[in-house]
């Protein structure tokens, strides 16, 4: 039992809910409104980026818009977060992922901690939404956290206020940002998605009926084991 891991961190937007769907929509609209063309493919590095780099990012693609005054950059941000706001305002108790409010259950039948790493401001009102917030010992959101995914501060932040050693969390990502910032800590990740994005990953799964309580402890023991 000593082997186990004491706490879970779970990343929000595309592994508790498909908002990362909805974050992606948004930035294509306002992309489309400033003459800018963003695919899937693209998208795939906004993940897990804040709302102000994930808008640099898509500026850098017309070097043009790189001169924007901050105030202007700033209003890209709200128009695309006022366009995110309405697309979630359907977002409910039916939108939670597959296996996950399972595996939620159980981490607390072991006594696990359960915390959020979320990039996003909006992490709060969408656990609201989902009705999951009892579930969590502690949320952190973009407000917390002076340098976002991919550097590790996310991750160690929720796990210093839990009280447990970094190596002894799990972290579930999405995102390759958010593997990375996993990695850093020093915690064992478990990616959601594809290899291509997600090789750095201790444990890989394709989605999130996929994350089983059992299989996540034993792909941990065993690297705990290893190293
Ligand atoms: C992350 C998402 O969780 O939050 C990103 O993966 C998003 O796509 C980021 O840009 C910031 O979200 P928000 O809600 O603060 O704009
Ligand atoms: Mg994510």
């Amino acid at each position: 039992m000593s082997q186990y891991p004491k706490a879970f961190i779970y990343d929000l937007d595309g592994v508790i809910t498909d908002t990362a769907e909805f974050h992606f929509l948004a930035w294509q609209k306002l992309a489309e409104g400033i003459d800018i063309t963003i695919d899937r493919q693209f998208n795939e590095q906004l993940k897990g980026i804040s709302r102000l780099e994930s808008l640099e990012r898509i500026l850098a693609l017309e070097p043009s818009m790189l001169s924007l005054s901050s105030d202007e950059k700033q209003r890209l941000a709200n128009q695309k977060n006022n366009h995110y706001l309405e697309l979630v305002e359907s977002v409910n108790t039916d939108d939670i992922l597959p296996g996950i409010e399972q595996l939620l259950r159980e981490n607390k039948e072991h006594q696990m901690k359960i915390a959020l790493g979320s990039a996003s401001n909006n992490a709060k009102n969408i656990v609201d939404r989902l009705g999951l917030t009892h579930y969590f010992d502690y949320i952190v959101d973009a407000s917390q956290v002076k340098k976002g995914k991919p550097d590790p501060e996310t991750f160690t932040t929720a796990a210093d206020f839990l009280g447990v050693p970094y190596e002894e969390c799990i972290g579930i990502e999405d995102a390759e940002a958010g593997v990375e910032a996993i990695n850093g800590a020093f915690m064992f990740s478990v990616g959601v998605g594809a290899v291509e994005q997600l090789a750095q990953a201790d444990y890989l799964v394709a989605n999130t009926s996929e994350l089983v309580f059992d299989e996540i402890i034993k792909r941990y023991i065993e690297k705990r084991t290893i190293s």
